[in-house]
């Protein structure tokens, strides 16, 4: 199967400079985090892109879910809802991976959805917002 998320596009971009940088790098970590798992058979290697994944996802939700706050934004807790879904998903997803009971490319399916439907679509709505 070929990987869907090909490189950075302007597309992906929402206009807030702080978000969409934030947004690079996390790209930057999922395309990496799907490469290994691909390309590698390192598990303790795998556990620990898989932790830094999820340490970037902490810290980007909490700076997007601060500047929600800051702005006023009414969508501020069904956003936080989406974001600890995610959170759920990305922890079963590494240790249903690292236990055996899925592959590679499920996971990667997962972090497509995760950016193509959360960062591209869910977090555009926020931007709309503060971009009027
Ligand atoms: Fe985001
Ligand atoms: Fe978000």
């Amino acid at each position: 199967m070929q990987y869907r998320l090909q490189g950075w596009s302007k597309k992906y971009e929402l206009g807030i400079k702080e978000i969409d940088l934030q947004h690079q790098y996390f790209f930057k970590l999922i395309t990496r985090l799907a490469d290994e798992l691909k390309n590698s058979s390192d598990l303790p290697y795998q556990k620990s892109l898989f932790t830094e994944l999820g340490l970037y996802t902490h810290f980007h939700f909490v700076s997007e879910e601060n500047l929600m706050h800051r702005s006023g934004y009414s969508g501020l807790q069904e956003h936080k809802k989406l974001h600890n879904k995610l959170i759920d998903g990305l922890n079963k997803n590494k240790l249903l991976f690292e236990e055996g009971h899925i592959e590679a490319i499920q996971v990667i399916d997962f972090l497509e959805m995760w950016f193509i439907s959360h960062t591209v679509k869910e977090d555009r709505k926020f931007a709309e917002y503060i971009n009027g």
